[in-house]
């Protein structure tokens, strides 16, 4: 009774937060959804609120492993901790290797820490060979690490930093590492992506503005490499069904939450979001349940190929490529094209 009235109390903030500050902090993601859900997945009794904590509740992950990227801060930090104290051997990333073992060092369980900077293909290559060399199974490859509206256009390797850093550095990783997670008795991919995926241009990938320099804006570019993370999800569960794996690749949206996403931001937006931000964002524990759900429910062995808010499948909005196919397959071709020289 106590939990459900400081729910509703909590939902009355949100809902006048949101609608009072949402067009103020319009670079932040925003909900616009809906709730539409596809057929035939099962639903959690789970929501917004839920925590990762409540969510794995029950799970016994011993003997499991977890590789999270970007385990350093904010989601990350806090999927490596709930799904460490679950049992898992969690591999947690760190741009740098002294941050990877400051945020292991941090959490209780067992953790190791590898670096991974998804900039540098180079250290892609090398996070993976060591990790080959652990020699075990990934049961849950959970692409979280990310980056988001950098106020001016910066290039990687010739291509967009967003698109670089959200989509291609995990497109790489997890090629390198597919095997690995397809050794798992039921593996599971986890691209964490965002609503943002509703601000990618209007052709969803720009094929030919890949460099970004063309109309540059700091939200078009973080939606183009959030829809290319759902698109990347949508296609390695086509993949992994047509070879006849039991692995699995679901992407979500985490909600919204105050983490060091925004460092980006103006000052007074994080300043704004600081101030009144708790009324209407989640908190870090909840924004880490979504990742944790699909990583870990047993309800979703066999579920693939679907995005997810709020620990349940949702139907993504209609018309923004999250459903296109085809636009799934150019883009994994592309991919592998940019990436050529260090896939192998
Ligand atoms: N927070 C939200 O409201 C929200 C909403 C929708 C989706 N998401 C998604 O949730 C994910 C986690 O974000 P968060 O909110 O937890 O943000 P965060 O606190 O900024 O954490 C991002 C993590 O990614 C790492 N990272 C950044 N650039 C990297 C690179 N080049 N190579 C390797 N790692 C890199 C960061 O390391 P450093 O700290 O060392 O840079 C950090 O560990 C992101 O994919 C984001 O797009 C978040």
């Amino acid at each position: 009774m106590k939990r459900e009235s400081h729910i509703d109390r909590r939902r009355f903030l949100q809902a006048a937060g949101a609608a009072a500050t949402l067009p103020l902090l319009s670079s932040c993601d925003q909900p616009g959804s809906g709730t539409n859900r596809p057929p035939g997945i099962p639903l959690s009794a789970f929501d917004g609120d839920s925590t990762a904590l409540e969510v794995t509740e029950g799970v016994d992950l011993s003997g499991k492993t977890v590789l999270v990227t970007g385990a350093t801060s904010g989601l990350g930090l806090e999927t490596m901790r709930v799904l460490a104290l679950r049992g898992a051997h969690v591999i947690g990333t760190g741009r740098t290797l002294e941050k990877a073992k400051a945020a292991c060092g941090s959490v209780s369980g067992r953790t190791t820490p590898v670096a991974l900077e998804l900039e540098r293909w180079e250290t892609v290559v090398s996070a993976t060979e060591l990790i080959r060399t652990l020699g075990m199974p990934i049961d849950m490859l959970i692409c979280n690490a990310g980056i988001m509206a950098m106020p001016t256009p910066e290039q990687v390797y010739g291509i967009e930093k967003h698109f670089v850093v959200n989509h291609l550095g995990h497109f790489l990783l997890v090629n390198r590492l597919l095997e690995q997670v397809k050794a798992a008795s039921q593996g599971r991919v986890v691209v964490v992506s965002s609503l943002g995926y509703q601000w990618a241009p209007p052709a969803g990938i720009e094929f030919d503005n890949l460099d970004g320099r063309r109309g540059y804006e700091p939200n078009k570019m973080y939606g183009q490499s959030k829809l290319a993370n759902a698109l990347f999800s949508l296609e390695l569960a086509r993949q992994l069904r047509e070879a006849g794996s039991s692995a699995t690749s679901n992407s979500v949206h985490p909600g919204i939450i105050n983490t060091n996403l925004g460092r980006h931001f103006d000052a007074w937006k994080r300043v704004l979001s600081k101030l009144i931000g708790w009324t209407f964002m989640k908190s870090v524990e909840a924004g880490a349940a979504t990742s944790c759900y699909v990583a870990t429910a047993p309800a979703l062995a066999g579920v693939s190929g679907h995005y997810f808010e709020d620990c349940n499948p949702v139907v993504p909005q209609p018309g923004k490529h999250m459903d296109d196919l085809a636009l799934a397959a150019r883009l994994w071709q592309k991919s592998t094209e940019l990436v050529g020289e260090y896939l192998a």
